[in-house]
């Protein structure tokens, strides 16, 4: 016997049980978008290596450890994309976005890969509902940002969740702070963590936000970022405060919030809810003014979000979110040997092409076990056709609701099941 395969460790298979939770998600945060005047966008599953590695920063976790990377046949080095700014500002230097639109507004929702090590909340290959807004640097498009993740998470009836917000400098101001956090650290530095000790040199700001206890117990007399901005840092976080105050957003300021990507300039932020475990952000985002050059592009400000699908399920099924049903057929075509066998593909073709769902028996089984089934996929109607009824131009029609049979002419089955659709679709 040949062995089973399975799916790979960290990936995730969504069966219709499922699905249609997934469904229900993406056809409310589209609406979310439309009203917000975002359009989507696509790019590619895979990109050249080298967009991630100078767009999200060799030093990342991310590109250092975790990116599914590979050479195809021509030998070039590509990468599936662990996120997606990286691909949308390369898509908009690539098209010359700038030349045509003067703020380009998109959203995506797609799948993402990043090896990290599989948990409740971690996968390998994850999904992200994001956006971003490129083209302006007023810290209103901040805020907008801020308000649409808020938007959805709340539309979806999640109340438990904390905004935190940074700032995290800029080109100016960020290597005064790092190297002033660095001598602080130095001088702790046998108290650190062993990932924590690596990026005291490399990477400091990243030990501001390490989870390991040893490394709070030092951050938490760290410089803060706040007083090293530059004046026009300084300004926007002010700018971007006082708008969230104005549109009564809350939010917690977190100084040690550093995000996992290097692009992030200004603005970080995360939202998180003590209803996941460890991994506790279902979205993260913040400002890029710089990631436009560091893909060889002009200086183009660029601020945006992204949002965990996986997460977000996570809170949605511990709160019993109600994602409404799985879609079931209207009515379902029993039938009694293979001589009428066309006869009820005639019915369920004339019914699907007036765009009603709807099933019929394909397995041959008794009456018995097709009513069995019209029951167990939800059906409203059953339209049996056997023999008997046949010969007096008959079928009985069954209301799996009510229990009620009729019988109905040949002829007027359509007319019937079409008005009962109709009637059904106008109270609901
Ligand atoms: P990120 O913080 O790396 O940011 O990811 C955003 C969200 O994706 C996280 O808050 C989390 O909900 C989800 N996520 C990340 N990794 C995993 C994983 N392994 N398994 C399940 N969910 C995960 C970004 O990706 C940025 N591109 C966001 C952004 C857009 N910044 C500016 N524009």
């Amino acid at each position: 016997m040949k062995k089973i395969l399975k799916n790979v460790r960290g990936t995730k298979d969504i069966l219709p049980d499922e699905s249609y939770k997934w469904q229900h998600i993406e056809q409310r945060v589209r609406k979310i978008f439309e009203v917000y005047n975002y359009k989507e966008m696509r790019t590619p599953i895979f990109e050249e290596t080298e967009l991630f590695a100078r767009g999200i920063g060799e030093l990342t976790d991310i590109v250092s450890k975790e990116m599914y990377t590979f050479f195809d046949k021509g030998g070039t080095s590509l990468t599936l994309k662990p996120e997606m700014t990286a691909s949308v500002m390369r898509a908009y230097l690539q098209h010359e976005v700038n030349k045509q639109i003067p703020l380009f507004k998109v959203y995506y929702i797609s799948p993402m890969f990043r090896q990290e090590r599989p948990q409740a909340g971690r996968l390998r290959q994850f999904h992200q509902i994001g956006a971003e807004a490129i083209g302006s640097p007023n810290s209103e498009v901040d805020a907008e940002i801020i308000a649409l993740a808020l938007h959805i998470i709340e539309n979806f009836d999640i109340k438990n969740y904390t905004l935190k917000l940074n700032s995290v400098g800029c080109q100016n101001c960020r290597p005064a702070y790092k190297e002033v956090l660095r001598e602080y650290l130095r001088k702790f530095y046998d108290l650190l963590s062993e990932d924590s000790k690596n990026r005291v040199e490399r990477n400091p700001l990243r030990v501001l936000d390490s989870k390991d206890e040893k490394d709070k117990a030092v951050v938490e007399n760290a410089p803060l970022i706040y007083e090293y901005l530059c004046g026009n840092c300084a300004e926007h976080f002010e700018e971007l405060k006082g708008i969230l105050d104005a549109i009564g957003i809350k939010y917690e300021l977190d100084p040690f919030l550093v995000r996992g990507l290097d692009y992030y300039t200004k603005t970080a932020f995360e939202i998180i809810s003590p209803d996941l475990g460890s991994q506790d952000a279902i979205a993260g985002g913040g400002r890029y003014d710089l990631l436009s050059k560091e893909l060889g592009g002009p200086e183009v400000p660029g601020v945006g979000f992204a949002l965990g699908i996986e997460r977000m399920m996570l809170i949605l099924e511990k709160n019993a979110y109600n994602f409404g049903e799985v879609s079931k057929p209207f009515v379902y075509v029993a039938y009694l040997g293979s001589n009428l066998r066309n006869f009820a593909l005639n019915i369920v073709f004339s019914l699907r092409k007036k765009m009603i769902p709807c099933e019929m028996e394909l397995l041959n089984r008794s009456l018995k076990s097709q009513m069995r089934e019209a029951d167990r996929q939800g059906v409203r109607f059953v339209v049996i056709i056997g023999e008997d009824e046949l010969r007096n131009n008959k079928c009985t029609i069954r209301d799996m609701k009510s229990g009620e049979q009729f019988g109905v002419e040949l002829s007027q089955i359509l007319e019937f099941i079409t008005s009962r659709y109709a009637q059904e679709a106008s109270t609901n």
